[in-house]
């Protein structure tokens, strides 16, 4: 069995017994707070932050609660099986990475390690537009792991198209276009640390590996690095962008298309309507529109508004094997783990990342045992029900 959480169990404390203590901490507290003391405060506080007062963020991690499991006994479990299928492909388990920018600010190989780790663990990741490595680059280190890549859309087509070719090019088998970034929300943690990646030049890799960025710029990149910040700041969003620009970026490429960051289901209609192939339900981990409705809680209306036309993803708040059960429970096809997977990645590295998604991956199958379930095909409304 893949992903054999009594096996893991049993590793972690054949460890502990040599008087050996996990390098990557089990629970998702204790990960965030090693990764603090592991990485720069500015580093930190960018990745762990949110928008405003971080309400959204916080409710992500409750709206879990509002959902309580009622767990079913002696149904011989003793077999289970993680695997789905996502777009027609067959995933080993419901999760994957999530697109998280500018990775080299926690790691020195920042999305390399990622991309290693996803592949080696066997769960897709989406490389984020503003990665501090290329999309060529990554693409090298993920061999024939499975990769998204997620598109920041900006002022220019042209550029985008670009970037989109760049990606095809180089075996990402699916487009994520986050539709919730075209401002940068109020951050009062990076406000008050002065600080935030790109004006530094970090996460610019795909832009100044870029022709049509570099003629947009009209100077090498490496000349003149303020320039370039500047021109960067100046395209990389794209706050004109209505629901008809989607048609025309479906008509520029064969790749699945994946809508980011939607919350109402009316724009998960227009986005199905445009010719989009899937949706992700998220709010950006709370970054974006602080006050926003947690992401678990905008899960079940959008599901069953598109979800006979198309997959229904998630993110914003998983940090546990059962909060991924609950999430597919509400409808959801898989969803992708965020924040935790870059806490290890500032911890350890490759390893860390790779501990972190397994760890994940072993409370899943424990917990969905522990329901009384053996397979994510069970897994549905009733989980929640007490069917006395
Ligand atoms: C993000 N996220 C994000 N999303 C995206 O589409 N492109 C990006 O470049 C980024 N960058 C980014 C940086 C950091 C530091 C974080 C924490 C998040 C959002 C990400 O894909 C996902 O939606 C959230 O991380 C989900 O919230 P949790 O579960 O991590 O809290
Ligand atoms: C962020 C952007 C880069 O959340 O997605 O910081």
């Amino acid at each position: 069995m893949q992903y054999d959480g009594l096996q893991r169990q049993l590793e972690m404390f054949l460890t502990g017994m040599m008087g050996e203590v996990p390098e990557i901490p089990a629970g998702s507290d204790a990960l965030r707070e090693r990764a603090q003391a592991a990485m720069t405060p500015q580093a930190y506080g960018y990745v762990a932050g949110s928008a405003g007062n971080e309400r959204t963020a916080k409710a992500n991690v409750r709206a879990f609660d509002a959902y309580p499991i009622v767990p079913r006994l002696l149904r011989n479990v003793e077999s289970r099986d993680l695997s789905t299928t996502v777009l027609g492909e067959p995933w080993p388990a419901p999760v994957a990475l999530a697109p998280i920018g500018v990775l080299g600010i926690v790691h020195e190989e920042g999305e390399k390690a990622v991309a290693r780790a996803a592949s080696k663990v066997g769960v897709p990741f989406v490389l984020s537009t503003v990665s501090s490595f290329d999309i060529e680059t990554v693409a090298a280190e993920a061999g024939e792991g499975r990769r998204w890549f997620q598109l920041y859309w900006p002022k220019s087509r042209e550029l985008a198209l670009s970037l989109v070719k760049r990606a095809e090019a180089a075996g990402y088998s699916a487009l994520v276009v986050t539709l919730d970034t075209y401002l940068l929300a109020w951050r009062p943690r990076d406000l008050e640390n002065g600080y935030v990646p790109f004006v530094y030049g970090d996460g610019l890799a795909n832009y100044v590996s870029d022709p049509v960025f570099r003629a947009g710029l009209g100077e090498d990149p490496a000349d003149n690095p303020t320039q370039t910040v500047l021109y960067f700041a100046s395209i990389f969003s794209n706050a004109g962008l209505t629901w008809d620009d989607l048609a025309w970026l479906r008509e520029q490429t064969d790749l699945p298309i994946l809508l980011k960051g939607l919350l109402h289901p009316d724009d998960a209609q227009a986005g199905i309507d445009r010719g989009a192939d899937g949706i992700i339900v998220s709010n950006h981990g709370g970054r974006q529109m602080d006050g926003a409705i947690a992401a678990l809680d905008a899960l079940p209306a959008i599901v069953e508004r598109v979800g006979h036309r198309c997959e229904v993803l998630f993110d914003s708040g998983i940090r546990t094997g059962s909060d991924v059960m609950k999430a597919l429970s509400l409808g959801a096809k898989a969803v992708l783990l965020g924040r935790p997977y870059v806490y290890g990645l500032g911890i350890a590295g490759e390893s860390g990342v790779r501990d972190v998604a397994l760890n994940l991956l072993a409370d899943l199958d424990l917990s969905l045992g522990l329901a009384g379930l053996k397979r994510m095909s069970e897994l549905g409304p009733e989980l929640f029900r007490n069917s006395l």
